[in-house]
């Protein structure tokens, strides 16, 4: 079977990264979480004071994307790359929601968006690759073989959202979680450069009534009969 570019994207706590990450996985695939890249960025303007409550300095942040190398390095244990940026490891800081609260602004950002659908262009060029983000079907991969939209309520989203922050020991409340998903899902569907919208030859899937094992299924049908 050849292998494929499998797109997948979507509101944010649609369940994106944990359907791509096993489904990356039955296929023997590299996974790649886009969401991760944005938010490193963010990680990285929060560190320096060049986003934060009422102040958000975008000129210098461009300035000074030289500065920020983001890699991926596989964890045997956990069976998924992690994300580091200037090589340390910042997959557990960059899942707070104060990063989520400031990501989406980081992601309106033009040159942002160009550095790094560069680096994601060059992951994927030997196909055999899952990705999850807004933007992959329409902008880093508009040929991809397999195109995924995935959608789900927003209250759904949010009580998933709510419960694995919960589960990690953050101490918030359900309505600021919501407050979050909504404000993202406008920002990332009315900004300028790469809004998200779906690609039109993608497959849409509304998860909400679904199990995990449900969509797994399905997409590795669909990912069968495109390779
Ligand atoms: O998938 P996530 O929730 O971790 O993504 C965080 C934010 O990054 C999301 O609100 C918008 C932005 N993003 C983007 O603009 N383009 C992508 N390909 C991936 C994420």
């Amino acid at each position: 079977m050849s292998r494929i570019v499998i797109a997948i994207d979507g509101f944010s706590s649609t369940g994106k990264s944990t359907i791509a990450k096993q489904l990356a996985k039955h296929l023997n695939y590299i996974y790649v979480d886009t969401g991760a890249m944005y938010r490193a960025v963010t990680y990285f303007a929060m560190e320096n004071e060049l986003i934060g409550e009422g102040f958000f300095h975008s000129e210098k942040l461009i300035e000074r994307l030289d500065e920020i190398h983001i890699t991926f390095k596989f964890n045997e244990a956990l069976g998924f790359a992690e994300v580091y940026l200037n090589n340390k490891n910042i997959e557990k800081p960059i899942r707070t929601l104060e990063v989520s609260k400031y990501v989406s602004p980081i992601a309106t950002i033009s040159e942002v968006r160009q550095k790094l659908v560069e680096q994601q262009q060059l992951m994927g060029k030997d196909k055999g690759i899952v990705m999850d983000g807004r933007d992959i079907g329409t902008v880093v991969f508009p040929d991809a073989e397999l195109k995924i939209f995935m959608t789900a309520s927003a209250k759904t989203r949010a009580q998933r959202r709510y419960k694995e922050l919960l589960e990690r020991g953050h101490n918030l409340s359900y309505d600021e979680v919501l407050e979050n998903v909504t404000t993202r899902d406008r920002i990332d569907s009315t900004r300028e450069d790469s809004p998200l919208v779906k690609a039109d030859d993608a497959i849409e899937i509304d998860n909400s009534d679904l199990t995990i094992e449900e969509q797994i299924k399905t997409l590795l049908e669909l990912a069968e009969s495109k390779a």
